[in-house]
Formats: C-alpha cells, sequence, structure tokens
C-alpha cells in the first residue's frame, strides 16, 4: 500500500514534534515547539500510520520567506521507512501546494544537496536566498561555521531551448537578481579596510 500524503491535522501533532524533534537531538535538523507546530499546522504535510494509532511517519513543511519565496523546512522520514521514495514524495507534494500557493521559488537549506539535487533542485549561493538567512540564519549558533548547502528552485516558466541565458535555469534567482544580494555578500564578507587620510 502506498502511503497517503496528506495536510497535517490537530491530532498529528504529539507524533509529528516526536519525529522532527528525535532528528534535532541528533543536530541534523533543527528543533520545533508544539506552539509553532499547532501555529503552523496548514503548512504541514504528512504521512501517518493508521496502524499505529496514526503516528506520523513523515513530515514536511513550507514556511514563507517573501511573497514569493518559500521554504521546504522540517523534512523528515521516520528511520523505518527512510529510502523508499517517501521523502522524495514529500518534497514534491511540497513543490506541488507552493506552486498552487503562488510562489514563484523554492529553496532549502540542507545537508542532502545531491536528495534534493535529483528533485530538480540546484545549489545556489546562501546569499542568493538571503530572506532566509537574515531572518533566521542570523540567530544560528552555527551560522559562521554553516554546513548546510542552499538550494533553490524555480517556479516560473522555463526558458525555451536555445534562449540566449547564461543564468541556468533552477538556480537563477528571479526575486533577488545579482545586483541585489551582491553588496550585502560583499559587506558580510569584506575585511575592515583602512581609510585614506
Ligand atoms: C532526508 C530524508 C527526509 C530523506 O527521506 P527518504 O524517505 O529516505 O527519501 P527517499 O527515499 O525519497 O530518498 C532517499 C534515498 O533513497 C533512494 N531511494 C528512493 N526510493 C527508493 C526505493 N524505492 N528503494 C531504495 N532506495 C530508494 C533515493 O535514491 C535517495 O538517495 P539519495 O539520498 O542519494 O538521493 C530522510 O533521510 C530523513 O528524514 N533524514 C533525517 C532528517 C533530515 O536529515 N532532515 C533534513 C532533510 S533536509
Amino acid at each position: 500500500m502506498i502511503d497517503q500524503i496528506r495536510p497535517a491535522a490537530a491530532q498529528h501533532v504529539p507524533s509529528l514534534l516526536a519525529l522532527v524533534n528525535r532528528f534535532a537531538a541528533q543536530n541534523i535538523m533543527l528543533p520545533r515547539t508544539e506552539e509553532g507546530i499547532r501555529r503552523s499546522l496548514p503548512d504541514w504535510l504528512v504521512v501517518a500510520d493508521e496502524t499505529q494509532g496514526d503516528a506520523v511517519v513523515g513530515c514536511g513543511c513550507l514556511v514563507a520567506l517573501t511573497p514569493t519565496l518559500v521554504e521546504v523546512r522540517s523534512l523528515a522520514v521516520a528511520e523505518s521507512r527512510q529510502g523508499t521514495g517517501l521523502g522524495g514524495r514529500l518534497v514534491t507534494a511540497l513543490v506541488d501546494e507552493a506552486r498552487i500557493r503562488g510562489y514563484e521559488q523554492v529553496c532549502a537549506l540542507t545537508l542532502r544537496p545531491a536528495f534534493f539535487e535529483r528533485l530538480g533542485f540546484a545549489v545556489v549561493d546562501r546569499w542568493s536566498i538571503s530572506p532566509k538567512v537574515w531572518q533566521a540564519c542570523i540567530y544560528c549558533p552555527k551560522f559562521h561555521r554553516c554546513d548546510e548547502v542552499a538550494m533553490l528552485m524555480d517556479l516560473t516558466e522555463v526558458h525555451g531551448a536555445g534562449e540566449d541565458d547564461d543564468r541556468g535555469s533552477a538556480g537563477w534567482n528571479r526575486l533577488l537578481k545579482y545586483g541585489a544580494w551582491q553588496p550585502l555578500k560583499l559587506a558580510y564578507q569584506k575585511k575592515p579596510e583602512k581609510r585614506d587620510g
């Protein structure tokens, strides 16, 4: 039987919390609070095992970073179900939901870039998803030694073959054009300079 992906409901909150925080305790994803999950419940998709009291065995959610950019966050699949395609199906369902909600880009920060690449995401510079950096990363204790890779998928029209465009497709960020984020990146990386006079 194929596990059904569905919107999360109130009865899923305890097992959802337990699943996410089990991996958070291993330092491979960020913890969530019960209140935070309840508040954002309409943005979660889950797979639940009806034979185990509807316990959540897979989950993920969408977090809006701007009106056009949304993040896939808190993606988790129970150890016993990993490697069977559930994680991939959850990401695909979240991307579909992002498209339905009218977002232009979906991003993720991950330790599993190859997994996201196979699903159509492209590796991008962390600063090309700067709303995420400013809203969340700067509060993270691992900000200066971040080991996660920024991934992006463009949901807008794909450029036609042969079109004169060297920007790539999935990696091109319409929202944060080069000129907009480059000064931020330079400011962040720049060492203090001696001033003339
Ligand atoms: C990352 C995670 C969500 C992936 O979930 P998953 O259900 O194992 O994902 P899938 O089964 O779709 O894909 C996992 C791998 O199994 C392979 N796979 C997919 N379907 C398969 C099948 N039917 N049989 C065997 N292998 C399969 C895929 O090729 C994939 O390989 P890859 O990782 O090299 O890309 C899961 O490992 C997890 O919860 N990890 C801990 C939490 C975590 O790291 N979360 C953050 C993610 S950003």
